[in-house]
C-alpha cells in the first residue's frame, strides 16, 4: 500500500489550481442515467471515487470514458437494475444510483452500504422519501429492493437536510409525474450544481440552494454538456495549508462564497485573505489566535473541513473547541494528531485543543478522507519526517495531492 512521506517545517508559497468538485461530479455522473442521449461532463477530477463511478456506469450499461478531466458518456439503451456489494462498498455515494434507476426502470436493487469510519450513516431519509413518491421498499439479505408502478410527485419534508437524500430525490423526481416539493432540503453548492445540470438536460427544478426545492416532472430528459464547479473542500484545505505552514498561497479556480464560513474563521484567527470572483489569496503575517468551530449544514462551517481545522488549532497558541454536529464519530484524526505531539481532549461531540509550540513528525495513519487531509497538513508543519499510511483514503478526494504540495514548496513524496 502507498505511503506519503513528508519532511515538514517548510513555509508553503505559490499558486495552486483547485480541481473540479468530487461531491458535485458524483451525482452529476449518476444523473447521466436519466437520459439515453450522450452526455459530456468537464472539470471532473481524477480520483478513485470518480473511477469507481465510471466503472459503475459501465456496469449498469452506460458507456462512459474519462479522458483527462472530461467524462464522455455515449448513447445507451439497456440498463441493469442491480448495484452489487462490490461496487457499493467502495463508495457510499453509490446509493445515488437509486434515484435515476427507480425513475427510469421503475425498479432497482442496491446493496445496503455499511457504516464507515465517521459513523453509521443510515439511508432512512432517502428511503422514506422514495416511499412518498410511491415506491415500495423491501430490505432483504443486505439489499434494498425498490420498485414502483411509476413515481408520482409529492411534498416531502426531510427530518434533516441530508445532502445525499436531496440529490437522490432530485434524481428520482425530475421524471416523476406532477410536482414534487422537498422541504428542509440541503442547500450545499453541490445541490445547485446538480440542479443546473438537470435543468440543462431539460428538467424543471426551482429553488436549489434554498431549503425548498420544487420539481415539475417532465416526460424525458435529453443529453447535455456541463462543467462541474470547483471543489470547495479542496480549496479550504489549501487555505489552511497556508495558515499552518505560515505561508502564502493563491488559489485559482476557487469560489470564495462557497467557503465563506472557513474564510471568516481564518480571517478572525489573523490570516490575511483577499478574494476575487475565482481566486483566493491567503497570507500568514502574524501568530494566529485560536477560534472555536462548530460544524453545521451549509452555509455553516463544513464538517468536511473540521479535521483540517483541528490540525491548525493543534498548532495555534491558546485554547479552542472543535465541535462536530453533523456526524456522530468524526474524531479519528485526533488520536493520530496526538502522536505528532498535539494536546487535544475529546469530550463527547467536542475536541478541546490547547495549541502547542511545534509538532514533531511520526508515522501516522489516515482513517478516512478528511482525517487524512488533516494529517497531511499537520505533517507539513511538523518538524522532521512523517510517514502517512492508508493513503488510498486521500486518493478518494484530493487530485494530484503530492504534485500540488510539491509545487508549493513542500518536501513530500509518495512511496509505492
Ligand atoms: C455528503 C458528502 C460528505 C459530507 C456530507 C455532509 C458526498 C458524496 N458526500 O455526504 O462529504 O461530509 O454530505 O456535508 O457528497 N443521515 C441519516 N439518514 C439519511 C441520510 C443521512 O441519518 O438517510 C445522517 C448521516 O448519518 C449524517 C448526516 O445525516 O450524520 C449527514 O449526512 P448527509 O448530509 O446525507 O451526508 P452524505 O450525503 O452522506
Amino acid at each position: 500500500m502507498d505511503k506519503i512521506i513528508i519532511n515538514g517545517g517548510k513555509k508553503l508559497s505559490g499558486i495552486v489550481r483547485i480541481s473540479g468538485s468530487k461531491n458535485s461530479a458524483l451525482p452529476i455522473l449518476f444523473a447521466s442515467l436519466l437520459t439515453d442521449e450522450p452526455v459530456i461532463i468537464k472539470n471532473v477530477p481524477s480520483l478513485a471515487d470518480i473511477n469507481t463511478t465510471i466503472a459503475f456506469l459501465n456496469f449498469i450499461g452506460k458507456p462512459a470514458v474519462k479522458i483527462g478531466n472530461t467524462v464522455k458518456i455515449d448513447k445507451s439503451e439497456k440498463y441493469k437494475h442491480i448495484a452489487p456489494y462490490d461496487l457499493v462498498r467502495k463508495m457510499r455515494a453509490s446509493v445515488l444510483i437509486m434515484g435515476p434507476l427507480l425513475a427510469r426502470l421503475r425498479k432497482v436493487s442496491v446493496s445496503l452500504p455499511g457504516g464507515c469510519a465517521i459513523g453509521a450513516r443510515p439511508i432512512d431519509i432517502h428511503l422514506d422519501a422514495f416511499k412518498k413518491l410511491g415506491a415500495d421498499i423491501e430490505v432483504k439479505k443486505g439489499f434494498v429492493h425498490t420498485s414502483s408502478k411509476g413515481l408520482i410527485g409529492n411534498t416531502i419534508k426531510f427530518r434533516f437536510p441530508s445532502v445525499g437524500a436531496t440529490e437522490n430525490i432530485l434524481l428520482a423526481s425530475v421524471l416523476a409525474k406532477g410536482k414534487t416539493k422537498i422541504l428542509n432540503a440541503a442547500k450545499e453548492p453541490e445541490i445547485e450544481d446538480l440542479t443546473n445540470f438537470l435543468n440543462a438536460m431539460g428538467a424543471k427544478v426551482n429553488g436549489a440552494g434554498t431549503s425548498i426545492i420544487v420539481i415539475d416532472g417532465v416526460e424525458k430528459l435529453h443529453g447535455a454538456a456541463y462543467e462541474v464547479i470547483s471543489d470547495r473542500i479542496e480549496a479550504a484545505t489549501y487555505l489552511i495549508a497556508a495558515a499552518i505552514t505560515k505561508g502564502e498561497i493563491v488559489l485559482e479556480n476557487a469560489n470564495p462564497t462557497h467557503i465563506k464560513a472557513v474564510i471568516d474563521k481564518l480571517k478572525k484567527s489573523g490570516m490575511m485573505i483577499e478574494t476575487s470572483s475565482a481566486a483566493i489569496k491567503a497570507k500568514w503575517t502574524k501568530p494566529l489566535k485560536p477560534q472555536n468551530i462548530s460544524t453545521a449544514v451549509y452555509p455553516g462551517y463544513p464538517t468536511d473541513v473540521q479535521a483540517q481545522w483541528m490540525a491548525l488549532m493543534a498548532l495555534t497558541k491558546g485554547k479552542s473547541e472543535i465541535k462536530e454536529t453533523v456526524f456522530e464519530n468524526r474524531f479519528m484524526h485526533a488520536a493520530e494528531l496526538l502522536r505528532l505531539g498535539a494536546n487535544l481532549k475529546i469530550e463527547g461531540q467536542s475536541v478541546f485543543a490547547t495549541g502547542v509550540e511545534s509538532l514533531s513528525g511520526a508515522p501516522v495513519m489516515a482513517s478516512d478522507l478528511r482525517a487524512g487531509a488533516a494529517l497531511v497538513l499537520a505533517c507539513l508543519a511538523a518538524k522532521g519526517k512523517s510517514v502517512i499510511s492508508r493513503v488510498y483514503h486521500l486518493d478518494r478526494g484530493y487530485e494530484f495531492l503530492e504534485k500540488k504540495f510539491k509545487k508549493l514548496g513542500a518536501d513530500i513524496k509518495r512511496q509505492r
